[in-house]
């Protein structure tokens, strides 16, 4: 059980939960230039040929810019449940059993687009997946930190009636320049109403960043987090405390952290200890879903058996299940691989 083939499929059949997933980021072209007829929005690409060659980056930034863009053709809940439920079947197929994907309400009620039409979409096919995928879920609403506080504020305020269905809030979106103090007060808000949190962190920032989100956010997972590799106090800490980091290897050489997956430091993680996971971020545009992520970690980084059994059992730990669906996880994971 030691060749690269073999292992990939081991990884793809495992039961494993994805925890860093932008659903807007899953907007393939084709679907993309579908509802921009549908919706009759102008877009400045014909073709999917044409989108997909544009999805080359330069840094966060150069992503975010088309990211954006292409959240323009997203209009109504139907497009939201469209696109949600595109994703679910494509986790089901590689072996995804739980979700907590991420969406931006920003993006789309600044476009004059109703907070209740991006969320009833989104709960709809994730409701409808967990009935006929098997696919269970918690729901991550994310603010945009270059935009003003008082904005993420009076986004909280818009999902306060969705309690039961959002589980957690996080903060995406250009890291530099948007420190983690400009939301010390909506993260202890967010809290305070009952909120899990979350924050990306370390993708473009240092490992300061890392500390600083944990120390004045107070989240209870973060987001790439690649960077505290650098600082081996972080990494006692991250280690001792059991903060999970949800690692996103593809996304991170699209946007320039890395030169190539051979010089991702995923598989220094998990062997310093870190509760690291593997995850897809944006697989629309950055050329892989999960599986594709877990290969190329495979192939350059030559993650071994013990190694993808660990990134099983993160994934399920690092979740926001009850402990005592954790534990049952788990325990399937480990009676998976104690037959293979
Ligand atoms: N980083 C930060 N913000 C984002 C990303 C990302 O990879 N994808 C969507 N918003
Ligand atoms: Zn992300």
């Amino acid at each position: 059980m030691h060749d690269v083939t073999a292992l990939v499929d081991l990884a793809a059949r495992m039961p494993k939960a994805e925890l860093h997933l932008h659903l807007e980021g899953t907007l393939e072209p084709e679907m993309l230039l579908q509802l921009a007829e549908r919706n009759g929005v102008a877009v400045r690409f014909s073709s999917a040929e044409e989108l997909r060659h544009a999805y080359d980056f330069a840094d966060l930034q150069s992503f975010l810019d088309i990211y954006y863009e292409g959240t323009s053709v997203l209009r109504t809940s139907d497009d939201f449940y469209t696109l949600t439920a595109a994703y679910l079947r494509r986790a089901a197929e590689d072996g995804i059993r739980h979700v907590e994907p991420f969406f931006d309400p920003q993006a789309h009620t600044q476009r004059g687009v109703g907070f209740e039409d991006v969320v009833d979409g989104i709960i709809s096919a994730l409701r409808e997946s967990e009935r006929d995928l098997g696919v269970s879920w918690r729901l991550i609403m994310c603010f945009l930190r270059d935009l003003p506080a008082t904005d993420a504020i009076q986004t909280l305020g818009d999902a306060l009636p969705y309690r039961d269905v959002i589980t957690a809030v996080g903060l995406d979106s250009a890291e530099l320049g948007n420190p983690p103090e400009k939301f010390d007060g909506v993260f202890d808000l967010a809290r305070s109403e009952g909120f899990q949190t979350v924050s990306h962190a370390g993708e473009e920032g240092d490992a300061e960043h890392v500390r600083r989100t944990l120390d004045v956010l107070h989240v209870s997972r973060i987001d790439h987090g690649v960077s505290a590799m650098t600082d081996p106090e972080l990494v006692a800490r991250l280690v001792r405390d059991r903060v999970p980091l949800t690692v996103c290897p593809l996304s991170n050489v699209k946007l320039g952290g890395f030169a190539s997956v051979r010089d991702h430091p995923l598989r220094e993680m998990l062997d310093a200890g870190i509760v690291a996971t593997v995850n897809s971020d944006d697989p629309a545009y950055f050329g892989g879903y999960l599986v594709d992520n877990y290969r190329a970690a495979i192939e350059s980084l030559g993650l071994t058996r013990e190694h993808l059994h660990t990134l099983a059992r993160n994934s399920f730990e690092a979740s926001f299940l009850p402990a005592g669906e954790i534990e049952a996880r788990l325990a399937e994971v480990d009676a998976f691989f104690a037959q293979e």
